[in-house]
């Protein structure tokens, strides 16, 4: 075998055949540089569209668009070499054929070099999910909070409140499950039905405010590790970076007005010769 078909990157059956025995650990990355910090630690990395409102001051995901996903699938895929890179299809480049689905994936795919797409349940998503599957894209479901709905949710809104929510978000993950997805992410849901979704499919779930008896888990890395000084109630921040960044730029400020930066050891000296 050519030395250039042997990769000791995490496939998808590997990442399928965890389910029920191994947990997933799962973060997401936007950059070469954050994606090379996490790849030796984590099984998954998601190029989520959260991109949009993490790096880009983005109110929502709403305005994130397949280039901008391109762009930071190719940079993440220059960082990682050992996890699975999920590269998440943005709002309105999915939704409207399975062939407009196709048509999108496959540029992810081939532009950025992922292993897998990501697509939020919506109307007609299953028979997306298998149109994908059946033609060579590998997809990850995501069920539950669905954040390119906010607008008709009128918000980032946990699902599980209601009888008939519960049973939406159930038959979507099923739906989707039937239809070849080889994992699924369960955002913002009652841990009650994060378990029921989880002992019902057979492919692993991947919780974000959800239930550690999800097969796997998910955080947006930026909130993990204290990048904002807001984040919802599911994050447990490992971190304070924000903290420890503001505190840094102050001391380097300080040392440039007083003019202690540069130092004798961060200039050069060079001899003419
Ligand atoms: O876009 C994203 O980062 C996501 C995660 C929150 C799961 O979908």
């Amino acid at each position: 075998m050519s030395k250039h078909l042997k990769s000791s990157r995490i496939s998808v059956p590997d990442i399928r055949a965890r389910k029920g025995h191994e947990k997933i650990v799962c973060l997401t990355a936007y950059t070469a540089p954050m994606a090379a910090i996490l790849d030796p630690h984590v099984d998954l990395i998601l190029v989520g569209d959260t991109v949009g409102m993490v790096f880009h001051g983005l109110p929502s995901t709403v305005g994130v668009t397949l280039d901008m996903m391109i762009m930071h699938g190719k940079a993440v895929m220059r960082g990682a070499s050992h996890a699975l890179v999920v590269v998440d299809m943005p709002f309105g480049t999915y939704e409207s054929s399975p062939q407009q689905a196709f048509e999108s994936a496959a540029r992810i795919m081939a532009e950025t070099g992922c292993q897998a797409v990501k697509v939020e349940a919506c109307e007609g998503i299953a028979e997306t999910v298998a149109f994908l599957s059946g033609r060579g894209i590998p997809v990850v479901g995501h069920v539950g909070l669905r954040p390119q709905a906010i607008n008709i949710d009128g918000g980032f809104k946990t699902k599980g409140r209601t009888a008939d929510e519960r049973a939406r978000v159930l038959t979507e993950a099923h739906a989707v499950a039937e239809a070849g997805a080889f994992s699924i992410v369960v955002e913002g849901v009652a841990s009650d039905l994060a378990d029921q979704i989880t002992n019902e499919i057979p492919v692993p779930t991947i919780g974000i405010g959800a239930s550690p008896k999800c097969d796997g888990q998910i955080l947006v890395t930026d909130d993990m590790i204290g990048l904002f000084e807001w984040t919802p109630k599911f994050v447990r921040r490992y971190a304070d970076l924000r903290t420890t960044i503001s505190n840094a730029v102050g001391e380097y400020a300080n040392d440039v007005r007083s003019g202690q930066f540069p130092g004798p050891a961060e200039i050069y000296t060079l001899k003419v010769g």
